[in-house]
């Protein structure tokens, strides 16, 4: 069983994300979407909600689930018997960063692969800091982020 993770802070989850995660649960028979807890970062929402909200736009992908996770990406990996790391390319200003990254996590263990799939073109500009702007300035988020997603937003707000 080909097992992968799509890890990520999901601050919140954006449409882009939510391309990669139905593009990459196509390739694998499971994959588990992995919600950093960083503590050095003051987030829009906490893990759990992260995690809830993924949990909600992902329901209908029956090979997906969703884990909060602090540490280690690689023990992450690791502990969930999973193979290969799944990463979005947006631009190539995303490609420095997450080739550094891949690097690194290959480094700390061999036995991981790193796959990245390229962004929609149609998601390229979008980030989950982006949608935090828009959103502080009461922009338009039809688009951006799933339905549910600017619910909660707008919650916060
Ligand atoms: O969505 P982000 O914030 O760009 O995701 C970054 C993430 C979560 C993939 C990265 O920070 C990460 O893997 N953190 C876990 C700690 C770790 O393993 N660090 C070493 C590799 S960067």
């Amino acid at each position: 069983m080909r097992v992968a993770v799509y890890p990520g802070s999901f601050d919140p989850i954006t449409n882009g994300h939510l391309d990669i995660i139905r593009r990459a649960s196509k390739l694998y028979d499971r994959l588990i979407v992995g919600v950093l807890n960083n503590m050095n970062k003051k987030p829009m929402f906490t893990a759990e909600e992260r995690k809830r909200l993924i949990d909600e736009v992902t329901e209908d992908i029956p090979n997906v689930t969703c884990d909060v996770f602090s540490g280690l990406l690689v023990d992450f990996a690791k502990n969930n018997g999973a193979t290969v790391i799944v990463k979005g390319l947006r631009t190539v200003a995303d490609f420095e960063y997450e080739f550094q990254m891949a690097l690194l996590n290959k480094a700390l263990n061999p036995e991981f692969e790193t796959m990245f799939l390229m962004t929609d073109t149609k998601y390229s500009y979008i980030s989950s800091s982006m949608v935090k702007e828009v959103a502080k300035y009461n922009g338009e988020l039809n688009g951006l982020v799933p339905q549910q997603v600017i619910s909660k937003i707008k919650e916060k707000m």
